[in-house]
């Protein structure tokens, strides 16, 4: 007996627990206004959770900073450069911070003429307001990784006409392997020589005359090569007016982890300031002419990866809008109507007791 009283006890517990509303079918009244505001309010959701869908379907690129441990392995350096002279006249090599010089058999010398074909010209100024772009709008920076190997490469297309005459300019292209440290990448006049103590060019065979640094860069790089990435040397090019002139990059690289739907990499990337003067001794200006890149390695690594909002976070989402445009259209439309009950003694008989949740009586 007393258990069945229990029993009974704990059911109007659980009863009056009861949050929703229990209205008779005969005491709810439809009305036009009621309609027209639940047509609105459907075609609200519909709205919100079809944008919603579209931002569960995009992804964003989160980054991350953390110190780069990683100092053993070797640093790729991808050099696609063209310099306007001749190529028995110029020597490309590396001088890490330890005056190690880094054989240099990665390399290629190429006899080609430096002004580039009408097509060439046309994908050389695509790539250069690209470029600008870059500068301007970071945020093109994500697009860029996210459509990394889906994009078109970087490289130069090859000439579509043949020049009439003989090539004079030298392309040097190729990769290097260094060490994880700071060092100096060159072009200068004569071919490096190494020696116990640094290494020297062998420049007294050339004449003042033919140095030309002009030069383009259709690629720097460093680390794994990927197809998309625009770097910001890629598409550089300067013309010199004299004959003796010093260029020099400083680039920081930064290490960059990778890590999209299509690819995950470890890359590196860059940023670098630039300097040009006229060698000139009798003003002071000293210096050997040619074009010199001083590279120094970031002790941070950024890590990017490519985020995509979870599904328990959509559906949660979902609910929301869908829940909350139900609610405040629900109070509107019970606003709105007027009590629609007819006889006094039901309104005696309703007691509704809104702060025990709407229950009849
Ligand atoms: C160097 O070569 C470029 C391209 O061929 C040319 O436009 C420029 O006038 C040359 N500069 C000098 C100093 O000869
Ligand atoms: C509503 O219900 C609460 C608790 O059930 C009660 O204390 C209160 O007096 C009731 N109010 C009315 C107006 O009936």
């Amino acid at each position: 007996m007393r258990r069945l009283v229990s029993r009974k006890k704990a059911l109007t517990l659980v009863k009056e627990l009861d949050a929703f509303p229990k209205v008779p079918e005969s005491y709810v009244e439809t009305t036009a206004s009621g309609g027209t505001v639940s047509l609105i309010a459907f075609t609200a959701m519909a709205l919100l959770a079809f944008l919603e869908f579209f931002v569960y379907r995009d992804t964003w690129m989160q980054y991350e900073y953390e110190v780069d441990k990683d100092f053993s392995s070797k640093l790729r350096i991808n050099i696609d450069i063209t310099v306007a002279m001749r190529c028995q006249f110029v020597g490309a090599d590396v001088l890490d911070l330890a005056e190690t010089m880094v054989a240099s058999d990665g390399l290629h010398y190429e006899p080609v003429t430096f002004d580039l074909s009408p097509q060439q010209r046309l994908w050389h100024r695509t790539l250069l307001m690209i470029q600008d772009r870059l500068r301007e709008e970071h945020s093109l920076q994500d697009v860029i990784f996210k459509t990394v190997l889906k994009g078109s490469p970087t490289a130069l297309p090859p000439r579509e006409d043949s020049p009439s005459q003989s090539p004079a300019a030298c392309r040097i292209h190729g990769h290097l392997y260094v060490n994880k440290v700071a060092g100096n990448f060159h072009i200068t006049v004569g071919k490096a020589i190494p020696h116990p103590r640094g290494h020297a060019h062998l420049a007294a065979l050339v004449s003042h005359d033919t140095y030309n640094f002009s030069h383009r860069i259709d690629h720097l790089s460093f680390g794994e090569e990927i197809p998309g990435i625009i770097n910001p040397l890629d598409g550089t090019e300067k013309v010199c007016t004299d004959h003796n002139q010093m260029f020099q990059y400083f680039i920081t690289i930064v290490p960059t982890k990778l890590n999209t739907y299509q690819i995950s990499a470890d890359t590196n990337q860059y940023s670098v300031t630039e300097r040009e003067r006229v060698i000139n001794h009798a003003v002071g200006s000293h210096g050997v002419s040619g074009i010199f890149m001083k590279y120094d390695i970031s002790s941070l690594m950024v890590k990017v990866t490519e985020q995509h909002m979870p599904l328990w976070r959509f559906l949660v989402r979902l609910c929301g809008i869908i829940g909350g445009i139900f609610s405040t259209t629900g109070t509107h439309t019970q606003l709105s109507q007027k009590p629609s009950i007819t006889s006094a003694a039901k309104v005696k008989f309703i007691r509704v007791n809104c702060t025990s949740a709407c229950s009849l009586k």
